[in-house]
């Protein structure tokens, strides 16, 4: 597989328009409504408002106080109520909500009115339980239709959840807990991942050690049979055995338009990840509108992302936004290579699927796989494809056109992120013509810009920071309980612009081309993480004296951990203690984060100042000639660490 310099990218020629038939079917075709949002971006999103039921109508439409927005003010809806409740009043009550895959081959469909009966027997334990409007809940889960059950359970009774994603460790799940206050965890016995038992209960019960605000712990039995998990008398319940007994309705909470959904945690450049807050009326407007005209979902469609729910994807496009809008959504729980490298494709024969949502390194792992496992399956039923996560090279998008989407379906390459809440830049697969590698243009009634370091706007061409320079609905109302913080990393670069922490470049067209994050994130395989927290992560292990973490290109990752170790006296520099760093790290934040190389030097290069040159490191990590090493402290200190690297590759 050829890698993409930033130059070639900009040099992509090739321009996909929409296909007549698109078009003509497409839930959005007329380009006109790029003006008219432009034109009253309050009375643009005012209108799609429209597409949820409130209970009471908003007063105003937006109050911008920089870095604060408010949106919908006064107006009163419940999130549960417009993802569930007023669809069981159509003719949708028996459309299929949810269509479930186990790794193991399970299937389970949930229809509306299903979800509708689950979400308000769960809602009841939650109050059972002492959970009031207000109080947060930790929801730690494989994939499994009951995830969707107790988020929505949550958000209809107004008690903000707060997903971890079953992949982070123990002490990642503590953090959150303890930062959100959580009165109740969710969980499972386990998952399923490639055919082994991810033992959440395990990491639970390891994690509540140290988290004294959770009072109960709600268990759901995915797994059973043989395999037990101990319950803590008085504080584990099981999920069945509190179903068994709840009362079948419960009303939903009228919430504020401005009243918290959820907290998200993600990684930043600094510190512990942060709680992303969103809200009720502006998030679910923002993910509705944006589903229904990004992904052009009809009734009659199966949709399917790709993600976990316990991603920002996963929130926004498996539950709040298709829910919302009445479609079947598909849930896979496990690996896209198991039990074969076409269980991915497999799915999409079996139930047909029209729309489907994945991550260019997902799409990097089966171009290297090979054609050949797409080719043993019919995905004549797909009509639609997109990707998020991190900017997907020409090659893998054009490979996705020609071997999954049989060359008919329009791409959708969507960028945002856990703080916008929604998609941001996107075609509308009825209106935008594509080019590989283009996330193209902002969503109607989004102004993002790109804008140098002084904050003038770039010519076309030229690289610089996306930046947001107007307020949206679905943007995120800051850091749970750090409102310092929250100013100083968005919105102190540009006063009043939302600084984003990508690179981007717009062409002569105006598309917009995505270069990857400016500051200390990196995106290992579409996940968020911080070289910070991987360098605090390190620093734990007895041996370690000092770390720098790096992401290093990576083929199918798009970027892989590479770690430069300096230990202490004592320690000895070998494999073993190589194996063990890379085992704290997982045990410590979560198997995503595990370093692929860890590389041990007897020094850093530092600015004299004293700050780590993380550029050099890139330039050794990758093996290119080394950039100027005139501001560094002691320039030997990299030379020899260069030489020790190309070494230890070998
Ligand atoms: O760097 C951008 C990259 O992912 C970051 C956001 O990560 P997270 O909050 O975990 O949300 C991921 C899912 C929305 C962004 O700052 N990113 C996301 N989508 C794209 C992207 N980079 C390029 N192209 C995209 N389509």
């Amino acid at each position: 597989m050829e890698t993409t310099t930033i130059e070639a990218l900009l040099q992509e020629q090739r321009v996909f328009p929409p296909s007549e038939e698109f078009v003509r079917q497409a839930n959005v075709s007329d380009p006109s409504i790029y003006e008219e949002a432009s034109r009253d971006y309050e009375a643009f999103w005012a209108k799609c408002a429209e597409i949820l039921d409130w209970y009471e109508r908003w007063h105003t439409v937006l109050e911008w106080n920089p870095p604060y927005a408010k949106w919908f003010i006064g107006g009163k809806l419940n999130a549960c109520y417009n993802c569930v409740d007023r669809h069981v009043k159509t003719w949708r009550r028996n459309k299929a909500a949810l269509i479930w895959e186990g790794e193991p081959g399970e299937e389970r469909v949930l229809t509306y009115g299903d979800l509708h009966r689950e979400v308000q027997k769960f809602a009841n334990v939650l109050k059972s339980l002492g959970v009031r409007k207000g109080d947060r809940v930790c929801i730690y889960m494989p994939m499994v239709p009951e995830v969707v059950i107790a988020m929505l359970a949550c958000a209809r009774i107004g008690a903000p959840h707060s997903v971890v994603f079953g992949g982070f460790s123990a002490e990642s799940l503590t953090d959150r807990i303890n930062d959100a206050q959580a009165k109740l965890l969710i969980t499972a016995d386990g998952g399923w991942r490639r055919g082994n038992i991810v033992p959440l209960k395990r990491n639970a019960d390891d994690a509540l050690r140290n988290a004294p605000s959770i009072e109960k712990v709600i268990v759901f039995q995915r797994i059973g049979g043989d395999y037990m998990v101990p319950m803590q008398e008085g504080r584990d319940l099981w999920w069945h055995e509190l179903m068994a007994n709840a009362p079948l309705t419960c009303e939903p909470e009228p919430m504020d338009s401005e009243d918290l959904l959820y907290l998200l945690y993600t990684s930043g450049s600094t510190g512990k990840p942060k709680g992303i807050m969103h809200t009720t009326g502006g998030y679910l407007v923002g993910v509705a509108i944006t589903t229904k005209w990004v992904f052009d979902i009809k009734d009659e469609d199966i949709y399917w992302c790709t993600a976990d729910v316990g991603w920002v994807t996963g929130h926004s496009y498996i539950v709040y936004g298709p829910l919302a809008i009445g479609a079947t959504a598909l849930m896979y729980e496990g690996a896209p290579d198991y039990p074969d490298r076409d269980r991915f494709w497999a799915i999409v024969e079996k139930y047909r699927v029209n729309i489907l949502y994945t991550a260019p390194t997902a799409i990097r792992a089966f171009m290297k796989w090979g054609e050949q496992y797409p080719q043993r399956h019919d995905l004549s039923s797909l009509r639609l494809l997109g990707t998020v996560g991190e900017p997907i090279n020409p090659e893998a998008w054009m490979w996705y056109h020609e071997h999954i989407g049989g060359g008919r379906c329009p791409i959708v390459d969507t960028w945002w992120q856990t703080e916008t809440g929604m998609i941001l830049i996107t075609p509308l697969p009825g209106i935008t013509a594509t080019k590989p590698g283009s996330a193209t243009k902002p969503f109607p009634g989004v102004f993002p810009d790109i804008l140098d370091e002084q904050g003038n706007p770039t010519p076309p061409g030229r690289g610089g920071y996306l930046v947001l320079t107007r307020p949206w609905p679905a943007m995120t109302r800051g850091l749970y309980g750090d409102p310092e913080r929250f100013q100083q990393i968005y919105w102190s670069k540009y006063p009043g612009i939302y600084f984003t922490g990508d690179g981007a470049k717009r062409d002569e067209d105006g598309y917009f081309w995505l270069l990857g994050r400016v500051d200390d994130v990196i995106n290992v395989a579409g996940h968020r993480l911080s070289t910070m927290e991987i360098e605090s992560a390190l620093v734990d292990h007895p041996a370690v004296a000092e770390a720098a973490v790096i992401g290093k290109h990576h083929e199918i990752k798009g970027q892989a951990v590479a770690a430069f170790v300096i230990i202490k006296e004592g320690y000895r520099a070998d494999e073993q203690l190589r194996e063990e760093l890379k085992q704290h790290v997982a045990a410590k934040i979560g198997a995503i984060a595990r370093p692929d190389d860890v590389i041990f030097t007897a020094d850093l290069p530092k600015t004299r100042s004293g700050k780590i040159m993380r550029r050099l490191l890139r330039d050794i990590a990758e093996g290119r000639a080394l950039g100027d090493t005139t501001t560094l402290a002691d320039p030997a200190v990299v030379q020899a660490l260069k030489e020790k690297y190309e070494g230890q590759e070998e």
